[in-house]
């Protein structure tokens, strides 16, 4: 950060007590935090007004939810990686406004000259860095990152739709990790606003003064110079434990700037990304000390070491500066060429001291067979997944074989949304074309010498003989919802085998549930039947619980006769049967008709629970096609001939590669 500002403005005594109060009192104009929001409140659109605002981004460059850079983020409207952006904002005697970046220095000059002609104070110049972060459930281990590297959080919440479920959780992380919250009720501009209703319901979360609650729209902008104003009053600067402790040690009289740069440096990475210029580069939030090009750098978990080639802040494009400092948040360039060893939750450090507390690591919720189409691609797919690992630190994979899809890797995921986000970013960015296989939970085995075994892979499960109890993972389920819907979706979930907990109301109309239920119950084949049965209007969040022994049954799949490993599934003896009839009725519309007649059956042990046919069809694709135009049998010859590269013979039976994943999207 340039400094110099002062220099212009501020009484040489004045700068002395700055620099003898140790630079801590330049973390003092630090504020960094993030958005708590569920998914379309607004979060990525109050940041562009913020951007707009702070004058990060002159308005002809402006572009709708300018953080979410991702091609798909933008294309799906959702948030799936955390960004980071600085932003620097001039703020005085309680009265603010923002910065052009162009005309930054003349700015400062200029206002400098004209309030000390004025012989007024000086304003100062804050720094903002906001983690842009994603709201859906399946993102929360991203929110939760950027939590660790902020000292507060808005929590925005839509004034149409009053608080959500995954909001809630997010909140109750935010809280434990003693941040600052900043309610905002967004979208107040909306004819079906209800502002009163949702500060009844922040005010039943939150213990805090009806005042303390900002009223905002971030399509009209109004509210967002408060929303500032609100970060720089009420969210605490940042500090350098480091330093502090040196401070109370009384060792520590006079921090100069020369000092400073001697105090260790540690940070922690919060994430990583892959330049094929650059190299690896660490996402980082200085903690303690400072960091510049040319120093000599360590990784603390990974114990590699390096020397720094560059260092930046984010604005949001990646912008070279001359060092980072304590409180900051911006990147290293760390020489390295593989991401490997720059693990998001390590400590990259200056000489050897004390690592700070990393991230607990996220275990998958759900897991699932990733094969390329094409066989010779497994080597590609390797060196896709362990490039996308190391971006997206959730994700977890192990080599694995298939009869019918060859060599692949069984991947696990933190939802449904997170495997179909995954499986889009690999063909995207990887150039891969990809089968993936039905998502399942993982299983705990008992063996009968009380050896434990994990399973991720229904294929994998041991002969019932060879176990004496095999268990699943349950979650404990928070669901908010208009109180008209709770009986449906007591009722869904009853037939999930959850267990009812509490109800709390948020006011007369919206209530909390909360439930104990299987995760493959509530995550796999759930989603839509809940927003089915609550009209949209449901919202659920949920965290694991650990395992508890079931009555469970491996449900296999046949076609034509053939069992299908990859179709497998664990399943409670209570609903094998109906499970059974739907994927045997699923696969009987998704499979095409065939040159024979196809049998379907599923099957617990050697007993047949279901069973459906489909029965033959003509050669011919073209023939309904009587007469009429040739380029329409074209396009459908054509059609048939993608659809060829897509599909796999199981049992000479041609099976189109997609009902893997179709299979539970019911
Ligand atoms: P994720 O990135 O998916 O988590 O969503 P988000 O919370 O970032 O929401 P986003 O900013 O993408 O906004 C969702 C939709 O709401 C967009 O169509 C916005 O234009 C709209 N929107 C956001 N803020 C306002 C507002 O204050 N008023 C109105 N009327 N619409 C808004």
């Amino acid at each position: 950060m340039d400094y110099s500002i002062w220099s212009d403005f501020v009484n040489p005594a004045l700068i002395l007590i700055k620099i003898s109060a140790g630079y801590n009192d330049f973390m003092d104009k630090i504020r960094n935090f993030c958005i708590i929001a569920h998914i379309d409140h607004g979060k990525s659109t109050l940041a562009d007004r913020m951007l707009e605002l702070t004058g990060t981004v002159e308005k002809r460059k402006m572009k709708a939810q300018l953080l979410d850079q991702m091609d798909l983020e933008r294309e799906r409207g959702i948030t799936i990686k955390l960004q980071p952006v600085r932003m620097e904002y001039e703020y005085r005697d309680g009265e603010a406004g923002g910065r052009q970046r162009a005309g930054l220095s003349e700015t400062k000059l200029g206002s400098a000259r004209e309030r000390r002609k004025g012989g007024e104070l000086p304003s100062e110049i804050y720094e903002f860095n906001l983690i842009d972060t994603p709201g859906h459930v399946d993102f929360s281990y991203e929110v939760s990152r950027s939590l660790a590297a902020c000292e507060g959080a808005l929590l925005v919440v839509d004034a149409a739709q009053g608080i959500e479920a995954q909001t809630l959780a997010n909140l109750h992380l935010a809280v434990q990790q003693g941040l600052t919250i900043i309610p905002v009720i967004n979208k107040i501009d909306l004819p079906n606003a209800d502002t009163e209703k949702v500060k009844k319901e922040i005010l039943s979360i939150l213990n805090i003064n009806e005042d303390e609650i900002i009223l905002a729209s971030a399509k009209t902008g109004e509210g967002v110079t408060e929303i500032l104003k609100a970060v720089i009053e009420r969210m605490p600067a940042p500090v350098s434990p480091l330093a502090e402790q040196a401070k109370s040690a009384k060792s520590d009289r006079s921090s100069s700037d020369d000092e400073r740069s001697r105090k260790p440096f540690r940070s922690l990475i919060f994430d990583s990304q892959y330049s094929s210029y650059q190299g690896a580069i660490a996402y980082v939030r200085v903690v303690d000390g400072e960091v510049k090009a040319g120093d000599k750098v360590n990784f603390l978990a990974t114990k590699k070491g390096s020397e720094v080639l560059e260092v930046g802040v984010f604005k949001p494009v990646r912008t070279k500066v001359d060092k980072l400092s304590a409180g900051e948040i911006g990147y290293v360039v760390t020489g390295l060429k593989s991401l490997e060893d720059v693990r998001v939750g390590d400590t990259l450090a200056k000489g050897q001291v004390k690592p700070l507390a990393g991230y607990k690591k996220v275990t998958p919720f759900i897991y699932a067979g990733v094969y390329s189409t094409v066989g010779e691609d497994a080597t590609k797919l390797r060196e896709a997944l362990e490039k996308l690992s190391l971006n997206d630190s959730s994700l977890e994979f192990q080599p694995e074989k298939s009869s019918i899809l060859g060599t692949g890797f069984r991947v696990g995921f933190l939802g449904l949304l997170h495997m179909d986000i995954v499986e889009q970013r690999l063909e995207r960015e990887f150039d891969l074309d990809l089968v993936m296989t039905t998502p399942n939970v993982q299983h705990k085995v008992i063996l009968n010498n009380n050896e434990e075994k994990f399973v991720d892979s229904p294929e994998d499960l041991p002969d019932p003989s060879a176990y004496k109890e095999l268990q699943e993972p349950w979650v404990s389920l928070e669901i908010i919802l208009p109180t008209r819907y709770i009986g449906a979706v007591m009722e869904l979930l009853q037939n999930r085998r959850g267990i009812y907990k509490t109800t709390d109301y948020l006011d007369k109309e919206r209530a909390v549930l909360k439930y104990e239920a299987p995760l493959r119950g509530v995550v796999i084949d759930f989603y839509d039947h809940f927003k089915s049965v609550t009209s949209g209007y449901g919202s659920m969040s949920y965290a694991p619980i650990g395992f508890h022994s079931g009555d469970l049954v491996r449900l296999d799949i046949l076609i034509a006769d053939k069992k299908i490993g990859t179709l497998s599934q664990i399943v409670h003896k209570s609903e094998a049967y109906r499970e059974g009839r739907e994927i045997t009725a699923r696969l009987r519309s998704l499979i095409p008709r065939q040159l024979f007649e196809v049998k379907i059956q599923a099957a617990v042990g050697a007993k047949v629970l279901a069973s459906e046919k489909i029965s033959a069809m003509r050669k011919d694709v073209t023939a309904k096609l009587y007469g009429g135009d040739r380029t329409r049998k074209d396009k459908l010859l054509k059609k048939q001939k993608e659809g060829k590269k897509r599909m796999k013979s199981i049992g000479g039976v041609s099976v189109p590669t997609e009902i893997f994943v179709k299979l539970m999207q019911r």
